[in-house]
């Protein structure tokens, strides 16, 4: 039986979520506290895709605020995606789809300069075949990024649990950025990091415990680089 959080891998318990809390809501951050960040890496001429885009007003803000294009989003659940459609009718930089992000063949590779992924790495870990699927969806980003293009992952996962997952999936240049867990909307006098600066990564990632102390409130933004020449 699929219990609690291990549900989080099925399209059923997202379908009856967004059924029952129609939103919006964004899970761990929002645009405009990732927006430093996105602006760094994200040109706004690029095509984007949101994986796991949820109700999330996430894109809506990138297309508000930050001028961007074209941001393609899909989601397992074909509930969010026919309401997230309805929603953004009009709004012809918004493109919603229902899609499992395991199998994006309907994306022919090489199609996107960006993809960005706030909880659903995390959400796919949480239930059944964790490593299985994670390593699918992780070979697919890979698969319709362009080469230099950036996996933006937002997660509550330190690099100890994330970087080695990340690393034997594919051959990803990995910087790391932090932000506080409880970033309010104006901007910390005293913030444990700065936002845009990467912080020095080693191998296990035992340098960020060095840097900022042991289990910090933080969410972690891995930036990984697609190197085709590195694969
Ligand atoms: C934790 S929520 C995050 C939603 C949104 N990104 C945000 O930041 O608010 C995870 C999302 O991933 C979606 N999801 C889960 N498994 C998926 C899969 N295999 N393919 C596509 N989307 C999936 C869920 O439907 C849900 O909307």
């Amino acid at each position: 039986m699929t219990t609690g959080t291990q549900a989080y891998g099925e399209s059923w318990y997202w379908d009856n979520r967004y059924t029952n809390e129609p939103g919006p809501f964004d899970w761990y951050q929002k645009y405009i506290t990732l927006s430093p960040i996105i602006n760094l890496y994200v040109p706004t001429n690029q095509s984007i895709l949101v994986v796991g885009s949820g109700n999330s007003a996430f894109s809506e803000g990138m297309v508000d605020e930050g001028g961007y294009m074209d941001v393609v989003n899909i989601d397992i659940s074909s509930v969010v995606i026919d309401a997230m459609q309805n929603k953004y009718q009009d709004r012809p930089q918004l493109k919603y789809m229902k899609m499992d992000v395991r199998d994006m063949s309907a994306f022919e590779s090489e199609s996107f300069g960006s993809v960005i992924d706030k909880g659903t790495l995390d959400s796919i870990l949480c239930g059944n075949n964790s490593r299985q699927n994670a390593t699918k969806m992780l070979e697919e980003i890979w698969r319709v990024l362009k080469d230099k293009g950036v996996y933006i992952l937002v997660t509550y996962g330190a690099p100890l649990y994330r970087l080695r997952l990340l690393r034997d999936s594919c051959s990803w240049s990995i910087k790391l950025h932090v932000i506080e867990k409880l970033a309010s909307e104006e901007k910390s006098d005293d913030p444990i990091w700065e936002l845009t600066k990467p912080i020095p990564l080693n191998n296990d990632g035992s340098s960020v415990d060095e840097t900022l102390g042991p289990n910090p409130d933080v969410h972690y933004i891995y930036i990984c680089t697609k190197e085709i020449s590195a694969n």
